[in-house]
């Protein structure tokens, strides 16, 4: 058995993994090429229930995601989505996502006050994700259905009946392939600036993605979209409003947002773990030797609270000087492909909340951070009640 003598590495025998949770072990782990990301199976004790249920579309889909696929097939995805994702490309969308947000305030004005994610994050997401994707609005109740059910799979360990979970997964997978064969033959309906409308005009095109490529990654890109950036979300309103002196900064500064939610990203950190990684060959990481085929977790919320990388790390502080990349997103070639966008969307929603015009404060019963229950490695807190003037 392999032992560590670094404070941020350690092997846990009960778990039969390395846990990492010091910052710059976290960085050594994620910039090295020693461990992949494996596609993790369905424990045997789930699959005896679902023996009769197809899953193979489920599974077959899963190859084709950016976080499972791997070296060539890998960065040639990645390259032809990645334009959608830029810095700039995002900046392009924030004028919509700041008009989408008061439009819904001002409706939840009428009723005096508003759940933060029902009322705004839900909405706000769905319509955003749509058109970054390309789902033409008719179709996009239907595509929200078909995109969760895949996610609830993930469900499988903690409620209901897993044969019906993903029985409709399969479903929703076809679905939503022949959804995106149908949108891609006639794409006049299809949203300006989409992956869908840029992947039907380079359909000739040899570096294009095949359908059943693009049908797999709009759903999980879809997906994370939404499930993840809901959290953040949550999370930079639960801080500005817990905070009074991040919200007078806000309300003087507007342009202070960017510090407030790259402080959430640290404090709140969204993904408690990033995705499980397993190493290819032996390695060293600082003095720990990690075999070929061990299992390492990172937990990026643990690293970004390392006292040996932050002064007060327990305390949420915009005004922080020792700040650094977050470590939420991940790193390497792998790092979150949504991260300006859902850091964008966070700053609009969080800046727009903070407008004196709205007269914001949360609401009582005050949120307890929760984990969620579909995907246990993303927590926030469990709701945002805001009261508006
Ligand atoms: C707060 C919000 C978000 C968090 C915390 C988050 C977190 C993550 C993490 C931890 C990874 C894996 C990185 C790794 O293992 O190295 C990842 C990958 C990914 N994320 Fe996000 N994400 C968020 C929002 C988004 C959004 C808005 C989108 C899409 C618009 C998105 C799309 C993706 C994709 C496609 C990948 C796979 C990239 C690849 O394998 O090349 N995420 N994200």
């Amino acid at each position: 058995m392999t032992h560590a003598s670094d404070p941020g590495i350690a092997f846990d025998e009960e778990l039969g993994a390395w846990i990492v949770d010091g910052h710059e072990e976290f960085l050594a782990v994620s910039r090295s090429t020693a461990f992949n990301i494996p596609k993790l199976t369905l424990p045997p004790e789930l699959l005896v229930n679902v023996g009769k249920v197809d899953i193979d579309p489920v599974q077959e889909q899963s190859d084709y995601v950016l976080l499972y696929s791997v070296g060539a097939d890998h960065r040639r995805r990645r390259r032809f989505l990645a334009g959608h994702f830029t810095r700039q490309a995002v900046d392009g969308r924030r004028e919509s996502i700041r008009k989408t947000v008061r439009e819904l305030l001002t409706e939840g004005q009428r009723a005096g006050r508003i759940d933060l994610t029902a009322d705004i994050t839900r909405p706000l997401l769905t319509r955003i994700m749509s058109d970054v994707v390309g789902i033409p609005p008719a179709l996009r109740g239907e595509f929200d259905e078909w995109a969760h059910a895949v996610t609830n799979a993930g469900q499988l360990g903690v409620q209901g009946s897993p044969a019906e979970a993903l029985h409709r997964a399969a479903e929703s997978v076809n679905a939503i392939t022949q959804l995106v064969r149908d949108l891609l033959g006639s794409p006049v309906d299809l949203p300006r600036g989409s992956i869908l409308s840029y992947a039907a005009g380079r359909s000739s095109d040899a570096a294009s993605l095949s359908v059943e490529e693009l049908a797999a990654n709009v759903r999980s890109i879809y997906s994370s979209g939404i499930e993840t950036t809901e959290y953040l979300v949550a999370s930079t309103a639960y801080m500005i409003f817990s905070s009074p002196s991040a919200l007078r900064d806000l309300r003087a500064y507007p342009s202070r947002i960017e510090a407030v939610v790259r402080e959430t990203l640290r404090f709140a950190c969204p993904a408690v773990e990033i995705p499980v990684r397993r190493a290819n060959r032996d390695v060293r990481i600082f003095n720990s030797l990690i075999r070929e085929g061990d299992w390492v977790r990172l937990v990026a919320l643990k690293a970004e609270r390392d006292s040996r990388r932050f002064s007060c790390p327990d305390e949420f502080d915009h005004r922080r000087t020792d700040q650094s990349m977050p470590l939420t997103y991940g790193l390497g070639p792998h790092r979150c492909l949504g991260q300006h966008l859902a850091t964008a969307i966070a700053e609009e929603v969080g800046r727009t909340l903070a407008d004196p015009e709205y007269g914001a404060h949360m609401d009582t019963p005050f949120p307890g951070f929760r984990r969620r229950a579909a995907l246990p490695v993303i927590w926030g807190p469990e709701w945002i009640h805001l009261a508006l003037a």
